[in-house]
């Protein structure tokens, strides 16, 4: 199973639990520094693009969409899923004539779409999800912890392109007074 943006928040469980379930998994990243990480986290391989793949892919879990897409699409086996998830990189797809042909050791292979806001019932697996991560069989990967205030100077340094998640907390003097200052708003 090939996790197309392997260090992206998604992807980061994607490997983990992807790898778990028995899949000999390989992620993409840019970032050589988060090589071994990777692999840490359960990739067996990690390349920077779909065109390094050593071989073909039953699955492909895409977070980045545009050229990485199309590319993965060529490295599908037959029968094999594309599932385009995520669109981190910005791009337009563009298939190419010959891209869609079934011949050729190419046959069955799908695309399809997911939008978790879409799905009903969410409570039970991200119940899992939650348990899994406080029993420490789940990695989230947190690359940082910053107090609450400090979002807008984190956001304006970048932390959006580091490893791993940045988690804020929120201090008790602003835990006290936010739904003062904001009626109705969510804490
Ligand atoms: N469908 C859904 O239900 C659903 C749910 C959640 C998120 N999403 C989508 O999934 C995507 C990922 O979300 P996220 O929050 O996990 O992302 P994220 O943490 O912001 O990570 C994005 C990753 O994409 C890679 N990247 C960014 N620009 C790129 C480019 N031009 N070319 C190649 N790689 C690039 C970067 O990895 P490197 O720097 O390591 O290469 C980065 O780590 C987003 O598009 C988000 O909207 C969809």
């Amino acid at each position: 199973m090939l996790v197309l943006g392997g260090t992206s928040a998604v992807g980061l469980f994607a490997v983990q639990l992807a790898a778990r379930s028995g899949a000999d998994v390989v992620a993409t990243t840019r970032n050589p520094a988060a090589r071994e990480r990777l692999i840490g986290l359960g990739a067996r391989e990690v390349v920077a693009s779909p065109s390094d793949l050593s071989g073909d892919v039953s699955g492909v879990l895409d977070l980045l969409g545009g050229s990485h897409l199309v590319r993965a699409f060529a490295r599908l086996a037959p029968g094999g899923t594309l599932v385009a998830l995520g669109h981190a990189a910005g791009e337009e797809e563009r298939f190419g004539y010959g891209d869609l042909f079934g011949d050729g050791n190419r046959h069955d292979r799908s695309l399809t779409t997911f939008f978790l806001g879409a799905e009903a019932d969410l409570g039970h697996d991200m119940s899992w999800l939650a348990a899994e991560i406080h029993e420490g069989r789940l990695d989230p990967v947190v690359g940082a912890v910053r107090p609450w205030r400090e979002l807008p100077d984190v956001f304006a340094a970048g932390a959006g392109r580091t490893y791993g998640k940045v988690v804020f907390t929120v201090d008790g003097d602003h835990a006290r007074t936010a739904p003062t200052d904001r009626p109705g708003r969510p804490r």
